[in-house]
């Protein structure tokens, strides 16, 4: 206090730290006791000037009678510009006042849901449902709730400066989410009884779809009916079908009807169903019953004598098939397998293999396949042959078996002949299915001839074969057919 001025000037009143919500009027006291002179306030030091309506601040005036001292500021519909430090200066008195802290609060907006008021979100997919809260000081808490629960898992944030709160509930929606409830509440000092926002989610979904088929087993050439049932949210856009990963472009709504063959055993027939969110394809096969099919084929083979043969033949057949080797000729089941193994063939192991598949019920099918094996040349013939005396005589000897014969060699008396004539004698030679049949052509048989053994060897690379003949005296009657010694089997024939 300075001397001469005014020994008793004092403040009765003087403002205090204030908190006002904006909009509200505040009025910060200061009441001087023994003093005339000049008063002024300053906002954060800066002086708001001598007269008391305070031009150039319209919504600020001091009030009060100043014969008694009153200088009381009265700020009308307060704003966040007038939260500062306010001070009542008695400028002759050198009088300061207490610093008084105004504080403006603000009341946060309503908030703001990010997609609201309806927000489409997919199932299954993680999303974040934001609430923005802005304009609020101090900055707004926010809190969220589902159905009217609160929800403790949302993460919140706010930008300091623009007074800006942000709070993002992170959900995995499910199915059963659409149409649910997400509020985000909002509060500060300023308004604590909060302002909140309501979304509901709309979850969506790609197809869920299911393939049936109609009947579920049929035969082959019968129509059976593909039903592609499917929901979604939002509505369903198209079907797509495919048999076997090829589209079935005629195809475009949620059934289809074909005649099936035995091809939908294996080429699963598909359905894709889409909407915006997506699309769902789901596969089925179809139960057809067919016979069997051959999927690979025997193939004949010819291997030497004493080596290992193996054929193989693999079919396919709804319902499942059962396999039979057997060997023609023969009723024996050599095999159940697909493959039919030999070892260490013999000779007596060529011929025909026959492979049948039986579908029970549905059908049979087989396939032959041959077997060489090579060896020594089979030389057959009848033991005795017939002719009659002083006329034309014939003897056979049929040479079977791979590879075929490099020569036939007919041995008798002191005779060897293997092709041309000689003298009465000479040989015919023909190349058939079953071999090759030499033939020994007498000319005019005498009687010495039916006295001798008749040797026809024949030979190729694995070796010899040889048949023994004799000829017998035949009666004239029964010279009605010649005999046919290739119908004699290996088994009963010359072999040696
Ligand atoms: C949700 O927000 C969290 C936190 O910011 C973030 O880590 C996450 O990746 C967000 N998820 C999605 C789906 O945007
Ligand atoms: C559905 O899936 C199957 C098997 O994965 C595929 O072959 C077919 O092409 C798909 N269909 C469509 C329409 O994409
Ligand atoms: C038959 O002839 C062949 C060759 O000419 C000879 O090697 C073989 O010993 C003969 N066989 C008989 C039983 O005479």
């Amino acid at each position: 206090m300075r001397e001469g001025v005014s020994q008793a000037a004092y403040f009765s009143q003087q403002p205090q730290d204030q908190v006002v919500v904006s909009g509200q009027s505040v009025t910060l006291p200061c009441v001087i006791v023994g003093y005339r002179g000049m008063v002024q306030w300053t906002k954060d030091g800066l002086a708001l000037g001598g007269e008391r309506d305070l031009p150039g601040w319209t919504r600020y005036s001091l009030m009060g009678d100043p014969l008694s001292g009153e200088h009381s500021l009265l700020i009308d519909s307060a704003e966040l510009a007038d939260d500062a430090v306010y001070e009542c200066q008695a400028t002759q008195a050198g009088l300061r006042s207490h610093r008084a802290k105004l504080t403006v609060l603000v009341p946060p907006t309503d908030p703001v849901v990010d997609g609201g008021p309806v927000i489409r979100v997919k199932a299954h997919t993680p999303y974040n449902l934001t609430c923005r809260a802005s304009g609020a000081k101090p900055a707004a808490e926010i809190t969220w709730y589902r159905d009217g629960e609160v929800m403790e898992t949302a993460i919140y944030s706010k930008d300091g400066k623009r007074e800006l709160a942000v709070s993002m509930l992170p959900v995995i929606p499910e199915d059963k989410d659409s149409g649910r409830t997400y509020t985000c509440r909002v509060l500060n000092p300023a308004a604590p009884a909060g302002r909140q926002t309501s979304v509901t989610i709309n979850v969506q979904h790609p197809p869920s779809v299911t393939l049936s088929v109609q009947p579920q087993t049929v035969m082959e050439g019968a129509k059976v009916l593909f039903i592609c049932s499917a929901s979604a949210n939002p509505e369903i856009t198209g079907y797509r079908w495919s048999k076997g990963g090829v589209p079935i472009s005629e195809a475009n709504g949620d059934s289809l009807e074909v005649t099936v063959d035995h091809s939908y055993f294996t080429d699963p027939v598909s359905c894709e169903v889409s909407n915006s969110v997506g699309s769902t394809n789901v596969s089925t096969l179809v139960d057809v019953q067919f016979g069997p099919r051959l999927l690979s084929e025997p193939m004949p083979m010819k291997v030497d004598i004493g080596m290992d043969a193996a054929f193989t033949c693999t079919w396919t057949g709804n319902p499942p098939l059962t396999l039979a080797w057997t060997k023609q000729g023969s009723s024996v089941v050599l095999s159940n397998g697909n493959t039919l193994q030999l070892k260490a063939v013999t000779q007596e192991d060529a011929g025909t293999y026959t492979c049948k598949a039986i579908v029970p019920r549905i059908g049979v099918a087989e396939r032959d396949v041959t077997l060489t094996v090579n060896g020594p040349p089979i030389t057959t013939a009848d033991a005795t042959q017939h002719a009659v005396k002083h006329s034309k005589g014939k003897l056979e000897c049929l040479v079977g078996s791979s590879p075929p014969p490099d020569k036939i060699v007919w041995t008798f008396g002191d005779i060897t002949l293997s092709s041309g004539s000689s003298g009465r004698f000479s040989v015919q030679t023909v190349t058939s299915d079953h071999g090759v049949l030499s033939s020994l052509v007498l000319s005019e048989t005498l009687a010495q001839d039916f006295q001798l053994r008749y040797n026809c060897t024949a030979w190729n690379r694995f070796g010899t074969g040889t048949a023994l003949i004799t000829l017998k005296e035949q009666g004239r009657i029964l010279t009605v057919s010649p005999s046919s010694p290739t119908k004699t089997s290996p088994r009963e024939g010359g072999q040696l």
